[in-house]
């Protein structure tokens, strides 16, 4: 067994039952008593090992935007840069999300925008300052960080979420079916049933895959719908 996978293998024995139901009444007693403030919540993240990638990131990267957001947007997790800079989206997929949100009028100061992970899942955990080492969060992991997510979308309660990629969509969803059926589809948020969401392709697809930039072109243009009829222009 590799030096890095030994530690991994130590690091998962730290994992702990990440279903148990002893800590939530904790966290909806912190959201009563600190309103929409997600600085609390920042803190717990930035220190969290609740899953083995909190073992090996530089830092947590929480979330970036208003705590008022009308839209939420969720991707996968954080990379290589976003890992560096403790901020989501921060690489290039990052770059063209930026144009994303420009083309119907939003930025990253207007909407809110993070994870279902909040640290950087690596494919060798040994290896943190090696570019291309990126790999989707396991099923374990999604699950340790989801209480994070849900708690901040139950603070920032944002009327519009927008799902990036196939991760974020089955995560969020709890669904086992693919992105290319669910995108530009809206669906209810199964525990915030007042919340619409909208799946759409991940921006780092669309660099490997500009045929499917129309598509979300489509999706933007529906969301863009939406925050107008929202705000009685439409
Ligand atoms: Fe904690 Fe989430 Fe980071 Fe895992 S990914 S250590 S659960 S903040
Ligand atoms: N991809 C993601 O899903 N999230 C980021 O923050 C960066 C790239």
């Amino acid at each position: 067994m590799s030096a890095s996978r030994a530690v991994l293998r130590d690091l998962r024995t730290h994992l702990v039952d990440l279903e148990r139901s002893d800590w939530l009444p904790g966290w909806m007693a912190l959201s009563q008593s600190s309103g929409r403030s997600l600085e609390t919540l920042r803190s717990a993240v930035a220190s969290c090992r609740r899953c083995p990638l909190g073992f090996s990131r530089t830092q947590a990267v929480f979330g970036v935007g208003s705590e008022c957001a009308k839209v939420m947007w969720i991707g996968e997790g954080p990379g290589f840069e976003e890992d560096r800079r403790g901020e989501p989206f921060v690489g290039r997929a990052g770059q063209l999300l930026d144009n994303i949100l420009a083309s119907i009028g939003l930025s990253r100061r207007t909407v809110y925008i993070t994870n279902v992970v909040k640290c950087h899942p690596m494919v060798d955990p040994g290896q943190p300052q090696r570019r291309g080492n990126d790999r989707p969060p396991t099923e374990e992991e999604i699950a340790a960080c989801r209480p994070y997510l849900e708690e901040q979308i139950r603070r920032i309660r944002p009327q519009f979420i927008v799902l990036l990629g196939s991760v974020a969509t089955r995560a969020v969803l709890r669904t086992d079916r693919r992105i290319s059926e669910l995108r530009g589809r809206w669906c209810g948020h199964p525990g915030f049933p007042e919340i619409r969401v909208l799946p759409t392709y991940h921006p780092a697809a669309l660099l490997r895959r500009p045929e499917l930039k129309s598509a979300v072109w489509q999706d933007m243009k529906a969301l863009r719908k939406e925050l107008a009829v929202e705000d009685g222009l439409a």
